[in-house]
């Protein structure tokens, strides 16, 4: 109950500090640190606040098969790159699980985006290979005590951990083989938890596995061109990454497909979650401008028209050709409207101007779309304020991200399924990483433009998810980075999740429903107060 104490600390502050004001637009310092006049009221009464995670980087490889994230892991640094750990043990929440539930609800979130470890539920990645009985217990105990205490759950079905028996036996999504085995390890975790999980997510992140994974080789299951990395153990840069995104929604559209026709009665949602930027001109020229927009549709274009439409963009088809591949027509009707809802991740905003095509043998889908993405526009200026070093964000790029979602693609049901920052991680105490103010003002501006998106742009959002629950194994930044509201001791994940300031900050975000509608119609207000009286 040492939290007790800071939580104190906070709200007296809050009360007693200075005022100043600022307002919510573009490159202000945007620092609000109290929630009396910007808080969870502003928003409607049922949207959830919830917070995220996913299972490799938080569950720990106990009582679970083998997937490629342990082959990429523990391969990778025997190749020479740098030992960043692995997800063996991280916070253990396959044993801790209570104490991550224990932090949702100190928080008074409403709602938790997990995902399940496929397996941890079909080890052998098949269904007709065996059910892990101890993997469903885990589930169920995790949901069940989640509903007692009134926390939705949002479920990711594949958050990039595959069963490395479908690697090594057909090389996973590079095989339309993923498309029944998905589609079977989806069906039957409908069948299990579908009577109280009612909102499902197929796949986090259509675009990272096809380009991490499959043309750059820094994700599982590294594969690229040996040309770009040599660390690379083969696969093709320029073609893989079109037949994985593919796949990819082939397999989404199959298990929406099963979750529509036999398990329809269970009321549910269901849809993909993609990871989104905001991308602006590096200058004034149409080239840039044009560039600007050929990032937008080979970034979401390229899942989000398959998804509306059922066909790639034209930008793409006329500058991948034959490497992109077709939907035929029933593919294409199968693809198209499968989903009920998006999850749109958001984090960063990048500018964009032309870029010359790579040489045959250099050729990759990250350079396909001939456009130079930068943090800094032509005249060294930033998109915002900075976190870690060498990086920018941009809150504003919520609202635009979701004024395009809505104009460009029919103005679709949307979750912010995942928004935050890093702050330095390593072994680190917690009195040390308490002083996260930094992700405070990210999470509240975010959430104020979030808010200009419901009420001036009429943008259907429902929900929204900080990344993260609590520091974990960050992929492929290890655990140099730390993304969590709470803190967790790497050392000792049997200790207490305690909350950081920006926990205590979300928490009061949450727990004041005070209205202030008024204040927030426009430009929004906030007071705010000196940063080193919360320390
Ligand atoms: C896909 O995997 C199956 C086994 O599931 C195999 O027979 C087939 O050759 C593979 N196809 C390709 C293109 O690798
Ligand atoms: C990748 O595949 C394309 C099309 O099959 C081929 O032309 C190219 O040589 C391959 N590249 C590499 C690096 O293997
Ligand atoms: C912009 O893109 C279109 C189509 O891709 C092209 O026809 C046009 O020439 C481009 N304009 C500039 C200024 O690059
Ligand atoms: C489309 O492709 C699928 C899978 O290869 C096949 O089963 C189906 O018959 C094809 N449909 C058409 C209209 O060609
Ligand atoms: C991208 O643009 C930046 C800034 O103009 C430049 O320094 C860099 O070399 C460019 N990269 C490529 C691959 O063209
Ligand atoms: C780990 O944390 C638990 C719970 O706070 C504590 O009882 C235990 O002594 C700690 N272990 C070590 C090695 O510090
Ligand atoms: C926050 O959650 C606690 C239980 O953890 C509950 O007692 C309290 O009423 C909640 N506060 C608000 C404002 O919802
Ligand atoms: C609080 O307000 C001050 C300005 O009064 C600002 O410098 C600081 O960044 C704000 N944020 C936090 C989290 O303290």
């Amino acid at each position: 109950m040492k939290l007790l104490g800071f939580s104190l600390a906070i709200l007296l502050a809050v009360v007693t500090c200075k005022a100043e004001e600022f307002t919510c637009e573009e490159n202000e310092p945007f620092t609000c640190n109290q929630t009396k006049l910007f808080n969870s009221g502003s928003f409607e009464k049922d949207f959830i606040f919830g917070v995220a995670s996913s299972a490799y980087q938080v569950e720990g490889g106990r009582g679970r098969g083998l997937n490629v994230w342990d082959a990429f892991t523990h391969r990778f640094p025997e190749k020479g790159g740098p030992d960043l750990g692995n997800g063996d043990t991280t916070c253990d929440s396959y044993t801790n699980w209570h104490k991550d539930i224990d932090v949702i609800d100190e928080l008074n979130a409403t709602g938790y985006r997990f995902s399940f470890a496929w397996s941890r539920i079909l080890p052998k990645g098949k269904r007709s290979r065996g059910v892990n009985e101890g993997g469903v217990k885990y589930y169920n105990r995790l949901i069940d005590n989640m509903i007692e205490r009134n926390i939705t759950p949002f479920v990711t079905l594949f958050h990039w951990d595959l069963p490395q028996t479908l690697q090594d036996e057909y090389n996973g999504f590079l095989n339309r083989s993923i498309i029944d085995d998905f589609k079977d390890y989806a069906d039957l975790c409908f069948e299990l938890f579908g009577d109280r999980v009612k909102n499902w997510i197929t796949i986090n992140q259509l675009y990272t596995v096809p380009t991490r994974g499959y043309a750059l080789g820094t994700d599982a299951p590294g594969r690229c061109s040996p040309k770009i990395d040599e660390r690379c153990p083969g696969g093709n840069s320029s073609t893989e990454p079109y037949l994985v995104a593919h796949n990819q929604l082939l397999a989404h559209a199959a298990a929406v497909d099963v979750y529509r026709t036999k398990h329809k009665h269970q009321g549910g949602k269901i849809g993909p979650v993609m990871i989104t930027r905001w991308f602006l001109p590096y200058d004034d020229t149409p080239e840039s401008k044009n560039a600007t927009e050929r990032a937008k549709e080979f970034f979401l274009g390229w899942f989000m028209e398959p998804l509306t439409k059922g066909k790639y963009p034209d930008i793409m088809r006329e500058l991948v050709g034959k490497r992109l591949p077709e939907f035929n027509e029933t593919e294409a009707a199968y693809v198209k409207g499968s989903y009920d809802f998006l999850g749109l991740n958001y984090y960063v905003t990048q500018y964009a101007h032309t870029q010359d095509p790579s040489p045959p043998e250099r050729l990759t889908a990250m350079t396909d779309s001939l456009v130079n993405l930068t943090s800094f526009d032509v005249n060294g200026q930033p998109p915002g304020p900075p976190f870690s070093k060498g990086s920018y964000y941009h809150p504003r790029g919520m609202l635009n991200v979701m004024e395009h979602f809505k104009t460009k693609y029919g103005d679709p049901l949307i979750y912010v399924t995942e928004n935050g920052i890093s702050t330095p991680g390593g072994d680190i105490p917690f009195t040390e990483a308490f002083h996260d103010y930094e992700r405070i003002d990210y999470l509240c501006s975010h959430l104020c433009f979030l808010r200009k998106a419901i009420k001036e742009k009429r943008v259907n959002v429902k929900g929204y998810f900080a990344w993260a629950l609590g520091d974990n194994y960050e992929f492929c930044n290890g655990f140099t980075v730390r993304f969590g509201l709470s803190y967790v001791d790497f050392n000792n994940v049997t200790a207490d999740r305690d909350l950081k300031a920006s926990g205590l900050w979300y928490q009061s975000f949450l727990r004041d429903t005070t209205k202030n509608q008024d204040l927030l119609r426009s430009s929004l207000s906030f007071k705010n107060r000196d940063r080193k009286s919360l320390a």
